[in-house]
């Protein structure tokens, strides 16, 4: 009976969760179809790409001659666990199609990104890629970015001068932790979320973020996705300019 009991209430509490997790696995299907036999792959990192990292591999399980270029090194060991080869970014002179996921995006297609902290490998990867394919569930769309505070990778020496720097901006920001210790990116760097309330101009921030020195990259994307895939239940909707 307690066993029972305590089962039925694991799958209560799962269900939302998988909800959501159906939402994403349906988004990365339905983009993994612009993937091309030989292309080169870029590879997001969270919990959203996850479901595209898993649909590759079954790609390359039947064949297909994909090489996959990550974003991250927790999105390394994954893709290579699954057998699915890697690139290095400077091994290439572009990606063909990138399946990465976003914290926000508006109807402009720009986004938030880098709740991972992967924002900076991702926007790299993003630049090199012909074909940039942003999946979410339908949490992730906004009238304004800014609800998500904006990620900010920091190169360490330079943490106070930026975050003054951001402050003059409007932007409070934060250093991000995890487990009581500072987070520390792949890239040996730092994060500070910084909130800049709703961005009415999220180009022009874009611009003047990328103006202050110590900021290696910050999670703004303009103008890099070139579409949007939102799993809504077991439908994907395509979002494009
Ligand atoms: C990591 C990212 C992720 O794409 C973003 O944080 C969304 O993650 P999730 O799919 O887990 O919601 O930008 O740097």
């Amino acid at each position: 009976n307690r066993i029972t009991h305590h089962l039925s209430f694991t799958i209560l509490d799962k269900e939302p969760l998988n909800t959501k997790d159906l939402e994403k696995q349906v988004a990365a299907r339905e983009a993994v179809k612009y993937i091309r036999d030989n292309d080169i792959v870029g590879l997001g990192t969270g919990s959203t790409a996850y479901y595209t990292i898993i649909e590759v591999a079954e790609l390359v399980k039947n064949g297909l001659k994909i090489k996959g270029v990550p974003t991250s090194e927790h999105t390394a060991s994954l893709a290579t666990s699954l057998g699915i080869e890697l690139l290095d970014m400077n091994a290439v002179e572009y990606i063909d199609v990138t399946i990465d996921g976003a914290d926000e995006f508006d109807e402009n297609l720009n986004l938030i990104k880098g709740g991972g902290g992967a924002h900076f490998r991702e926007k790299i990867v993003a630049s090199l890629t012909k074909k940039e394919i942003i999946i979410a569930d339908a949490a992730k769309k906004v009238d304004q970015l800014g609800k998500f505070k904006v990620p900010v990778e920091i190169v360490p020496l330079a943490l106070n001068y930026v975050v003054r720097a951001m402050a003059k901006l409007g932007g409070q920001g934060a250093v991000r932790m995890k487990d009581g210790k500072q987070f520390i990116t792949d890239n040996h760097n730092l994060i500070v979320d910084a909130d800049f309330g709703l961005i009415g101009d999220p180009a022009a921030l874009s611009e003047k973020l990328n103006q202050i020195e110590g900021i290696l990259a910050h999670g703004l994307f303009v103008n890099l996705a070139a579409m949007v895939i939102v799993g809504q239940g077991t439908e994907a909707v395509t979002y494009t300019k």
